[in-house]
């Protein structure tokens, strides 16, 4: 899959706010500066696209950005952010579970895990609620270039093992570093196998 044109759409602060021209949608989610919009800037070559930040709770909207003019890349906000104010925080975590379980046009969610860390409880539940909620979804190892290429297959292998314990069946997994471009052809061909299937 080649990414010919990638461009900003809009900034929607709920699901209904979101573009209305039903093409399909890929989300990427997870913690707060884990590397989600790094990522998309990676994936669509355009180190600009998204706004990135080394402090964390940089995004705050539902971002859209259409890719060949087919399909768009989602932009969330980050979730488990302590230094934000409950308020802000539960109206965040409203955005966020509003737009993935009313968004019909949602084809997968990418959910984003520092490959440096064990797995975290935050991640496991938002896991769980997505298998709960049979929402389609797959796993992104992030910042694998802090890690040598041993321990972080190892990192990875152990935290999807993890998720035995109460899944059988495991989402794919993709180990990816932004500034490295580890990763890139094998989570574009998997958005491009899903887009032939639709
Ligand atoms: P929020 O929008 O705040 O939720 O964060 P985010 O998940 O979008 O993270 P962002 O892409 O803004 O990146 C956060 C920090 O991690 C930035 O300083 C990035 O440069 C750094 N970063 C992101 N991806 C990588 C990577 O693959 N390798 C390394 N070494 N650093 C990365
Ligand atoms: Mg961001």
């Amino acid at each position: 899959m080649e990414i010919k044109k990638a461009a900003f759409t809009l900034s929607a602060p709920r699901e209904s706010m979101c573009p209305k021209d039903n093409k399909p949608e890929f989300a990427f989610i997870g913690r707060s500066n884990v590397g989600k919009s790094s990522l998309i800037n990676m994936l669509c070559n355009n180190k600009k696209l998204a706004k990135t930040s080394a402090t964390p709770g940089k995004t705050l909207l539902i971002n859209h950005f259409i890719i060949n003019n087919e399909w768009y890349l989602v932009d969330l906000p980050g979730y488990g952010f302590a230094k934000r104010s409950k308020s802000v925080q539960q109206k965040l975590e409203q955005m966020i579970t509003g737009y993935i379980l009313q968004r019909e046009q949602l084809v997968n969610v990418f959910v984003l895990i520092d490959i440096r860390h064990e797995q975290q409880k935050i991640d496991r539940e938002f896991v769980d609620w997505l298998g709960e909620s049979s929402v389609p979804f797959s796993i992104i190892f992030t910042k694998a270039d802090k890690l040598g290429r041993v321990k972080a297959k190892e990192n990875a292998t152990k935290w999807m093992d993890a998720l035995k314990d109460r899944w059988e069946t495991l989402p794919p997994y993709f180990i990816t570093s932004s500034e490295k471009k580890t990763g890139r052809d094998e989570v574009l061909d998997y958005i491009d196998s899903i887009l032939k299937k639709l």
